[in-house]
């Protein structure tokens, strides 16, 4: 969603934040703004691209060694040139762009209408501008107290940088519920949404809290300060990230570059925590909650699409393995269902980019009926790390195609490996039963490599079903989650109508889909439930279906019925979605390509979708 960043320091300002806005671009947008401060405030804004700005400053006064610039995402107002940020003040003396939702700008609107401001655009940001202003001329303060003011009238999300023409040394940024990290470095301070616009430049970085507003001025320390006036010292923390970890590195999307990172991603997901020479699984970061999971009547996993999928092998795994009753929920409905929790309950949060509204709104839930909430969270100081009692990290590295795929798989690793080590400690598994799963375990990534050899072949079944406008997704068992990510992933980025289903489900309902136009993609591995899984591709087969199935290396019995098999190697049952799943991220990457799709930033979709 919307992407901010902002410099000041002794360079010119346009050329970072340009830069910044297209290492944002991932996050989702539909138009782009830039502010410039010298002796004026400047302000350039179009709907489209972050290219479409740069054609339409060119010959324009970008100079300025301070600024801001924004990538908005439509929420209040269509996505057009007015709507774009940096929204003025009445006097254009002051500039603003905001990331997050004013719930109350509704009621702020008409005030401000009644003491005579005018509003240019749909938006509720603009109503946080006039308000600063308003504060600043009536009650005769700087811009940093009246952003202070304004704050506590305001109701909702909100990450903000503010330029004041009055101020052409200061920026002042402040968060809540939406994310905002500063930058270090020698004499120069950076802003941004998150790491990736500032990592060429400096690794020290400042995470700001909820309701705290960072002042930063040229040639003196970061202060930071609550919205309620109290100082706080600046907690500086070091970025691990390197900069070819947000680049393409000779791949033609993200994407692509992501799928082929898996057999290092999910490696990387488990090192230092699966310990084969001494048969045991370690999670550093939850050692102290140990006890409390064991201990737990429930676990409660709460998350959104991709990790919500995660969330579901993790039930299955954890039940399986460990033997504690585990219930996967969508955050956006657990915040708003009044859910039954105690103390005895443990909740865990999966989240690629930790910034999930409705999944930081569903750990406050949890938090305040007194349930344990650990997080699962593939970025590093996020919010959602952050919120949480304690968590593990995939260690994925950065995900920056819209599309979740390493992160899915880095969940689903380190799902496995709380299931296996509460398993250990409980003893509901032999021993023998767990030390094959540690060594499977560890073989997964060579075999995530073999199944990469794949592509070709999966492109060639790409380019016989790209145009088709609907399909279906079928497994049971382990491989259910896996329909579901597979036939997500194919709507996402492909526009093609996909659903997932359980195999046995297909007769209540999805069948009567079923004639020669419609692919259904079968996850019908032969451990697990295959027999039934066969039974079910047979009635896809009578009704004319085509079949694209995912196989076990050597299966014979589907290879006769299906029009396409995609085999992989054998593995425990319980470790096939790290397996069937890639296949199916290939799958829909080529089909997206092949019908022109921006596959990195599909139409109408954010990375991080911080609000809900
Ligand atoms: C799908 C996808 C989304 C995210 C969802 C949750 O490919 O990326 O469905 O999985 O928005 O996001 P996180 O994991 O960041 O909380």
């Amino acid at each position: 969603m919307c992407g901010i960043v902002a410099y000041i320091g002794p360079r010119e300002a346009y050329p970072i934040l340009i830069k910044g806005l297209h290492r944002l671009e991932y996050r989702g947008y539909d138009s782009a703004g830039i502010c410039l401060l010298n002796d004026d405030i400047r302000v350039f804004k179009c709907k489209g691209k972050v290219s479409d700005l740069e054609a339409f400053v060119e010959g324009k006064n970008i100079s300025g060694n301070i600024g801001m610039a924004h990538t908005r995402w439509a929420t209040h107002g269509e996505p057009n040139t007015i709507n774009a940020h940096p929204h003025f003040s009445q006097n254009r003396t002051i500039a603003l762009i905001h990331n997050g939702i004013i719930e109350n700008y509704a009621v702020l609107r008409s005030e401000l209408k009644n003491r005579g401001y005018q509003f240019t655009s749909d938006t509720d940001t603009e109503v946080l501008v006039h308000l600063i202003e308003d504060i600043m001329i009536s009650e005769q303060v700087a811009v940093e107290e009246a952003v202070r003011v304004a704050l506590n009238q305001v109701i909702g999300a909100y990450a903000i940088v503010i330029l004041a023409k009055e101020f052409p040394d200061k920026i002042i940024a402040a968060r809540k519920g939406s994310p905002m990290v500063i930058g270090i470095g020698k004499g120069e301070f950076f802003v941004a949404s998150d790491a990736t616009p500032l990592i060429e430049y400096t690794n020290n970085v400042v995470y700001l809290n909820d309701e705290e507003i960072a002042i930063i001025e040229r040639g003196k320390e970061l202060k930071i300060k609550t919205i309620k006036n109290q100082s706080h010292s600046p907690y500086i923390q070091k970025l691990s990230m390197s900069l070819n970890e947000i680049e393409k590195g000779g791949f033609e999307h993200f994407m692509l570059k992501e799928i082929y990172e898996q057999p290092r991603s999910i490696f990387d997901s488990m090192r230092g925590r699966l310990h084969i020479d001494q048969g045991i699984v370690t999670l550093g970061g939850i050692r102290d909650y140990e006890q409390k999971i064991l201990n737990a009547k429930r676990i409660i996993i709460v998350a959104c699409g991709t990790s919500w999928h995660a969330g579901l092998v993790g039930e299955y795994l954890i039940e399986d393995l460990a033997r504690i009753p585990v219930e996967v929920e969508y955050s956006s409905e657990f915040r708003y269902r009044n859910p039954i929790l105690n103390e005895d309950d443990v909740v865990i949060a999966i989240s690629q980019s930790g910034e999930t509204a409705d999944t930081l709104a569903a750990i406050d839930l949890a938090k305040t009926k007194g349930a344990t909430v650990l997080g699962i969270c593939n970025v590093v100081g996020s919010s959602i790390a952050r919120a949480t009692h304690a968590g593990v990290y995939t260690h994925a590295g950065p995900e920056i195609g819209v599309a979740s795929t390493k992160a899915f798989t880095a969940q689903v690793a380190v799902l496995t490996l709380l299931g296996l080590l509460l398993a250990q400690k409980k003893g509901t598994l032999p021993n023998s039963e767990f030390h094959k799963l540690l060594l499977e375990l560890d073989s997964i990534p060579a075999k995530v490599e073999q199944i990469l050899l794949l592509n070709e072949k999966i492109r060639d079944i790409a380019t016989i079903y790209k145009d088709v406008k609907n399909s279906l997704y079928l497994g049971r068992g382990y491989n259910f989650p896996v329909a579901l990510e597979g036939a997500l992933k194919l709507k996402e980025i492909s526009y093609v109508h996909a659903e997932g289903y359980p195999a046995a489900e297909m007769k209540h309902g999805p069948i009567a889909l079923i004639d020669e136009h419609m692919p259904v993609v079968f996850i019908a591995t032969r451990r697990g439930i295959y027999e039934k899984v066969i039974s079910n591709i047979e009635e896809v087969k009578a009704r004319k279906g085509k079949i694209i199935a995912i196989v076990t290396e050597g299966d014979e019995s589907v290879k006769n019925l299906a029009d396409h098999c995609i085999e992989i190697p054998d593995t425990e049952e319980m470790l096939i979605p790290l397996l069937a799943t890639i296949p199916l991220q290939l799958l829909s990457y080529h089909i997206a390509v092949m019908r022109n799709c921006n596959v990195d930033q599909p139409r109408n979709l954010a990375k991080s979708v911080t609000v809900e």
